[in-house]
């Protein structure tokens, strides 16, 4: 939308009642209390005599939403900022108007920015406020209920379309028959409004327990990381994180190693904390196949023991790793191990335990792999690691096993099988864009994910035990949409590791009628287990992958953690 549009489409705005107080029983706002957002903001944001600045103070968010929300105030409102009064401006409303963490937990993926199948909260939210971007975006702010009223003036004063596309109910024929009695006859927009204020209230009992116990977060000090990323696997390692001169600022430096092959990198970088809990960094790669800089969205629990969250890239954020932080201390600690999957019937398996401050001196009876598993011999010890040798019994039960080096305990970390019964295409639907030229590329990273049946023999149920990724061969087949398109030749490549890379983006005079190269097929994983018979058919699975074009506007504003 060009600029002059949107400031005449902003016109249609009544600006004074946008700018003006609550008018009818007002409930009590957040008073303002930073001297640089009463200087920046009050010019327009009236302020009263307790301090509220209107508007401002009948709303909380993430630092995603603030962002949002103050790059228009830019972009069209007319606001002036330095980058360095933009960031303490964020800092400042993402901790004194932000979320409280039960509230921003259920919004996460949108911060993280995961790509997630919503479910809509009922038919008029999801007509009227879930056409154009995320419901996510909408779940991250709390509101009074003037608040919810005046961001969808806001939203008609810019997109007056939106008014007879999901706001209001379609008009009716005039001799269509009367609606049942008792059918809600107002607008969806009308009924969302109450919904949200109802649901995303501006005052709540988590966020004031929030508010009054929120501390400044010592992190510093040694972190133990454990990751997984589609396509590689697990990634060990740990990281340090030192304080600077500020308070909610923080440096990293980390040691990772992916456990599937010993590639080791690091990852150097510095992050802000919003709200005492809520993380966001950026950081950057020695390893040369990842682009160099990630971002990191994460959350520190409550008691400062642990933070989680994913660290991604990638033109579209489509790479990323999902990461968990322990905070090491002295007590033993194990991750896991080098596999996810060992075979009953299996003798002489050597497997790599890995943790931190394993005692040294241990004895095979120190160790416990669960029921049917009989650790051999400790073949080497060392405070990071222990590699044992152990045998499986034939008739083990099926399912997942714990680990435990004396009380330290992964639970869950490796499964028992007798055989792989299937697999599976993970992500199952995906989706990819063209680019290269003026757009990035959207690439989409397959894996290959086995099962076994479960205890129950029957495969696709319930109880069927994942035994984790395998290597499979990759190809792609045609979807047959349209015929004769030909989509598998043109949409792209598929590696051996199954990393799809695009194709160009813009037409290609090679095709039918000089179409783009956009498409649809199917991504097919073969896997042949190392033990099957040799006359044995291989294992198939496929996903279902959509090659699209790019993403030409985007409505998301990656910058927070700078
Ligand atoms: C030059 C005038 C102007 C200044 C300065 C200004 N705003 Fe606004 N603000 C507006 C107008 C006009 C609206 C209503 C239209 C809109 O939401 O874009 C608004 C609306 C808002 C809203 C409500 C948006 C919503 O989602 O409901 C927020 C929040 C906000 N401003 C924050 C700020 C902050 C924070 C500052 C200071 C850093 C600021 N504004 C400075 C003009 C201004
Ligand atoms: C026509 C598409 C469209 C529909 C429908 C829509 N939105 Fe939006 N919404 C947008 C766009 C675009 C923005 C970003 C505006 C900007 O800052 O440039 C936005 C921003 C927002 C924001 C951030 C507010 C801020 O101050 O930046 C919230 C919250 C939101 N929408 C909630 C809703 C809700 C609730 C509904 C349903 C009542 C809804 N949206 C329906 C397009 C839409």
């Amino acid at each position: 939308m060009s600029g002059n549009l949107v400031v005449a489409l902003l016109l249609l705005l009544p600006i004074r009642q946008a700018l003006a107080q609550p008018k009818e029983t007002p409930e009590e706002g957040i008073p303002v209390t930073n001297q640089l957002v009463i200087d920046k903001c009050s010019a327009c944001h009236k302020r009263d005599e307790k301090g509220n600045l209107s508007r401002i103070s009948w709303e909380r968010t993430t630092p995603e939403g603030w962002e949002l929300a103050i790059k228009r105030m830019v972009r069209l409102n007319g606001l002036s900022l330095t980058p360095e009064e933009a960031r303490q401006i964020v800092r400042y409303l993402s901790t004194y108007h932000g979320l409280a963490p039960e509230e921003a937990k259920p919004a996460m993926y949108q911060a993280e920015r995961r790509i997630q199948d919503e479910t809509p909260p009922n038919d008029f939210t999801k007509e009227a406020c879930m056409v154009c971007h995320t419901y996510g975006r909408v779940i991250s702010w709390r509101r009074s209920k003037e608040e919810w009223d005046l961001l969808t003036k806001m939203h008609i004063g810019y997109f007056p379309v939106i008014e007879t596309q999901g706001f209001r109910r379609p008009p009716q024929p005039p001799n269509a028959p009367p609606p049942p009695p008792g059918t809600d006859t107002r607008d969806n927009v009308e009924r969302a409004v109450e919904f949200l204020a109802k649901t995303f209230p501006l005052h709540t009992p988590e966020w004031a327990a929030w508010r009054a116990g929120m501390r400044a977060p010592k992190l510093a000090g040694r972190w133990l990381v454990s990751s997984t990323q589609i396509g590689r696997g697990r990634i060990y390692g740990e990281m340090v994180i030192e304080p600077t001169a500020n308070p909610d600022e923080f440096t990293t430096n980390a040691k990772l190693v992916q456990v599937k092959n010993g590639t080791t990198s690091t990852r150097s970088g510095r992050a802000v904390l919003y709200a005492g809990y809520a993380w966001r960094g950026r950081s950057t790669s020695s390893d040369s196949d990842d682009a160099k800089q990630a971002r990191e969205v994460m959350m520190v629990a409550r008691d400062q023991s642990q933070i989680e969250g994913r660290w991604f890239w990638g033109g579209y954020d489509e790479f990323g790793v999902d990461v968990t932080l322990r905070r090491a201390g002295s007590d033993p600690v194990v991750f896991g191990v080098d596999r996810l999957a060992l075979k009953t019937g299996s003798t002489g398996e050597r497997i790599e335990i890995y943790g931190d401050n394993l005692p040294t001196g241990l004895a095979p009876t120190d160790l416990d792999l669960g029921s049917g598993v009989t650790i051999k011999r400790i073949l080497n010890q060392s405070a990071r690691s222990l590699s044992v040798e152990v045998d499986v019994a034939q008739d083990a039960l099926v399912g997942k096993r714990d680990v435990a080096v004396r009380r330290a305990v992964a639970t869950g970390a490796f499964a028992l099988y007798d055989k792989i019964d299937y697999i599976k295409v993970h992500p199952g639907d995906a989706m990819a864009r063209l680019g290269g030229s003026g757009h990035p590329k959207g690439y989409q990273q397959f894996e290959a994910i086995a099962y076994n049946r479960g205890p129950d023999n029957k495969p696709n149920t319930a109880d069927d035990v994942s035994l984790g990724p395998v290597d499979a061969t990759w190809s792609m087949e045609e979807f047959y949409a349209v015929y004769g398109d030909d989509d598998k030749d043109f949409v792209g490549t598929l590696s051996p590791t199954g990393l799809f890379t695009p194709a160009g983006e813009g037409p290609n005079p090679k095709r039918k009628f000089g179409r783009n190269n956009y498409g649809d097929v199917w991504v097919v994983a073969t896997y042949q287990p190392k033990d099957a018979p040799s006359d044995a058919k291989p294992l198939t699975a496929r996903g279902y992958l959509v090659v699209t074009i790019p993403l030409y506007v985007r409505w998301d504003q990656p910058e927070v953690a700078e």
